[in-house]
């Protein structure tokens, strides 16, 4: 029998999976090592976590919420791969407390630099917890995407206040802390000394479609995600997606 959670969570992480899998890969051909070391930074209950487990490579999750390591443990558990997920409680700013500065071939940081006090410090951090040759996946929520969903819901001066907020917040009631523009992104990248290898847009469109249209329409998810794929690629989209997602490297990097 199919998940039915599945496809609403292939919207989410097709696109961000794919670059990620393929960051792998090349990192994975460059090193000749078919286990990588991953930092999950922020990593939750392992939406990554346990995947890149399941592929062979060794993941180490800081998150400070007991809650969620509890369910990572389960999880990994579970996909029979807890051998390859260490789950440790703490937070970006601490990283190297619990986590080794300069370990790791690839840092995830995913949905976290919404929530830290200090982004750069943030992505500073991220950066020095890769080797001399490593990549950066990083996703945050995108400023444009926001506007334009309140904006389609009616919310018309929500979607101003978000725009004129620094933080890009549409108001007290917005559960999100912070939301970044691409170029704000590719700037914390950089000036943590990586240069960016990709962007991409995550959720253009599937945050704005109605539900039914994708659930009823034969075929629709499927053409929804390659709509995706292909307009996650294009600059102009990245203004209006829910997400965005900055792929940097270490200067030295071969292989990318
Ligand atoms: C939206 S969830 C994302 C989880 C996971 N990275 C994913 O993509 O599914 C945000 C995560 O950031 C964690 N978090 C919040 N503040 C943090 C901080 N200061 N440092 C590291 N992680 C933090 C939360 O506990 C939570 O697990």
């Amino acid at each position: 029998m199919s998940d039915p959670m599945r496809p609403r969570a292939a919207l989410r992480t097709a696109v961000v999976w794919e670059v990620l899998q393929d960051a792998l890969e090349r990192r994975v051909e460059a090193t000749g090592r078919q286990a990588l070391d991953v930092l999950d930074a922020g990593g939750g209950s392992g939406n990554f976590a346990v995947p890149l487990a399941r592929l062979g490579h060794r993941v180490t999750v800081v998150d400070p919420s007991p809650n969620a390591l509890f369910a990572l443990e389960r999880r990994a558990a579970e996909a029979e791969v807890a051998d390859r997920v260490q789950g440790v409680q703490g937070d970006a700013r601490g990283l190297f407390d619990v986590a080794e500065r300069g370990g790791y071939d690839i840092v995830l940081c995913h949905g976290v630099l919404e929530y830290v006090d200090d982004p750069a410090e943030g992505v500073r951090n991220a950066v020095a917890a890769l080797r001399p040759e490593g990549v950066l996946s990083l996703l945050a929520a995108g400023l444009g995407g926001a506007v334009l969903s309140r904006a389609l819901a009616g919310h018309f001066t929500e979607a101003q206040q978000a725009l004129a907020d620094p933080n890009g917040r549409w108001g007290a009631g917005d559960p999100m802390p912070r939301r970044f523009t691409a170029g704000q992104l590719t700037s914390l990248v950089e000036d943590a000394g990586l240069r960016v290898g990709a962007v991409h847009g995550v959720r253009v469109f599937a945050d704005l479609v109605p539900g039914a249209l994708v659930d009823t329409e034969p075929g629709a998810l499927d053409a929804l995600l390659k709509l995706e794929a292909a307009a996650a690629e294009v600059a102009a989209f990245h203004s209006v997606a829910t997400q965005l997602h900055v792929l940097g490297e270490t200067p030295g990097t071969t292989g990318v």
